[in-house]
């Protein structure tokens, strides 16, 4: 809503495309990889340096920014009731390997552009506005996804689980976090959890991340629910040996045990029957790694998901019956099977999909309600906040990849949805 002035001088405002153009170009800078890809992982020297300039963006915005003992960042606009929930806005900026530099940086980055567009335009806000830059949507180094939000929802089990957290290099999770300037010893990692009410409410501005809205030449995809993803790590033994002198019959290959069950995955994904269940098989580790070893050891992450929980909590089920046969046939040990999360999908809200229903009426945009196949930050928040998303649209719906690409219009249609509603 608008407290102050007309609602016509708020829609006739402009969005500053060219910061916001050079503050995405400059924040892929940040990155491990050369352009155009982006790798920026979590309490790494870049990912230090990008929430370095992040905080001073959010300070030349006027907002006063605090962090948290894992590095949720915020940066508030105090309101003139600044005891009411705040409205908050927000989302992630760490990327993968070898990705690109919108995914999460356009809600980060156009949040504190959308505050700069309300600020210009005089605009008081009664309840206090927040951003959120989250820690870690992506699980590349920890292997669990949305710590940051996780953890703000108050997921115990995450609480618990970080103690021991350690990443390929065997740096553990506080260690890093260290690293990184946060979780020094004095702050409690469970000093993170936000109360349910902290926030009146939430919206993720987001790339889509999928073909439909370009196709379709939709501006705005309203989402109204996110889809449940969930993360298993598997571990096969076997005997090893010479790829020579090891004949075919008196093997145990760890790798072909790999192999198989990553066709299994396919399979049991397929036999559900409906568009919506899908799984990747995106991590498979053969031990020794030599060409002329029988693998004795191999690891494999599945990352598995569906609109429909119960659906896809039967393809997990199924992928770990296979894991046990495949490892009987053929005489290896199936020495873990994990489930990192397997967590339930959210809702948004449905005054949040009003607003934005509104929002884009009023800008003249066309919009799309449709779900979310990627999971955010927002799925967590939706424990906590009533949630909702606004989806822009990309180039050929790439994302995970450097292709990825959005046009500032779009990105400046997102914005303006995002503050007018
Ligand atoms: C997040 O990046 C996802 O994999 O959906
Ligand atoms: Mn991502
Ligand atoms: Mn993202
Ligand atoms: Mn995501």
């Amino acid at each position: 809503g608008y407290p102050v002035g007309e609602p016509d001088a708020l829609l006739s405002l402009s969005v500053g495309t060219d910061d916001l153009l050079k503050q995405i170009d400059e924040l892929a800078a940040f990155s491990d990889t050369p352009a155009p890809s982006v790798t920026r992982v979590i309490y790494t020297d870049k990912d230090v340096a990008a929430r370095r300039y992040v905080k001073n963006l959010m300070k030349g915005a006027g907002l006063s920014v605090r962090e948290d003992a894992v590095g949720n960042i915020f940066g508030r606009w105090v309101g003139s009731e600044p005891d009411l929930p705040a409205v908050a806005t927000g989302s992630h900026m760490d990327a993968i390997p070898y990705s690109g530099k919108y995914d999460g940086v356009v809600g980060v980055l156009g949040a504190i552009e959308a505050i700069n567009v309300l600020r210009r335009y005089g605009f008081k806000p009664k309840r206090s506005l927040e951003i959120v830059l989250f820690t870690s949507e992506e699980p590349t180094r920890f292997g669990i996804s949305c710590l940051g939000s996780r953890l703000l929802a108050g997921s115990e089990e995450l609480l618990k689980s970080l103690k021991s957290t350690v990443d390929a290099q065997n740096i553990s999770f506080l260690d890093a976090a260290r690293y990184a300037g946060y979780a020094q010893d004095q702050d409690d990692i469970s000093s993170v959890v936000l109360k349910k009410g902290t926030y009146a409410s939430f919206v993720e501005l987001h790339i889509e991340q999928g073909p439909i809205l370009e196709e379709e030449g939709t501006s705005i995809g309203i989402v109204t629910a996110i889809a449940a993803p969930a993360s298993i790590k598997v571990d096969f033994e076997g005997g090893g040996g010479h790829a020579g002198a090891v004949l075919m019959p008196n093997r145990n290959d760890a790798g072909l045990a790999a192999a198989e069950l990553a066709l299994a995955v396919e399979k049991h994904v397929l036999e559900s029957g409906s568009i919506d269940t899908v799984g990747t098989v995106g991590i498979l580790d053969l031990h020794p790694g030599a060409i002329n070893s029988i693998p004795s050891k191999a690891h494999l992450e599945i990352d598995t998901r569906d609109i429909d929980e119960g659906r896809r909590n039967e393809v997990i089920k199924k992928i770990h019956q296979s894991a046990f046969r495949i490892a009987n046939n053929r005489g290896v040990k199936l020495s873990e099977f994990k489930i990192v999360n397997q967590d339930p999908p959210a809702l948004s809200d449905e005054s949040i999909i009003r607003a934005m229903e509104i929002a884009s009426t009023e800008l003249n945009l066309s919009r799309k309600l449709m779900i979310s196949r990627a999971y955010h930050d927002s799925l967590f928040m939706a424990r906590i906040s009533p949630m909702g998303m606004i989806f822009i649209p990309c180039y050929k719906g790439y994302s995970h990849k450097p292709e990825e690409y959005s046009s500032m219009e779009d990105i400046a249609n997102g914005v303006k949805a995002y503050y007018l509603a």
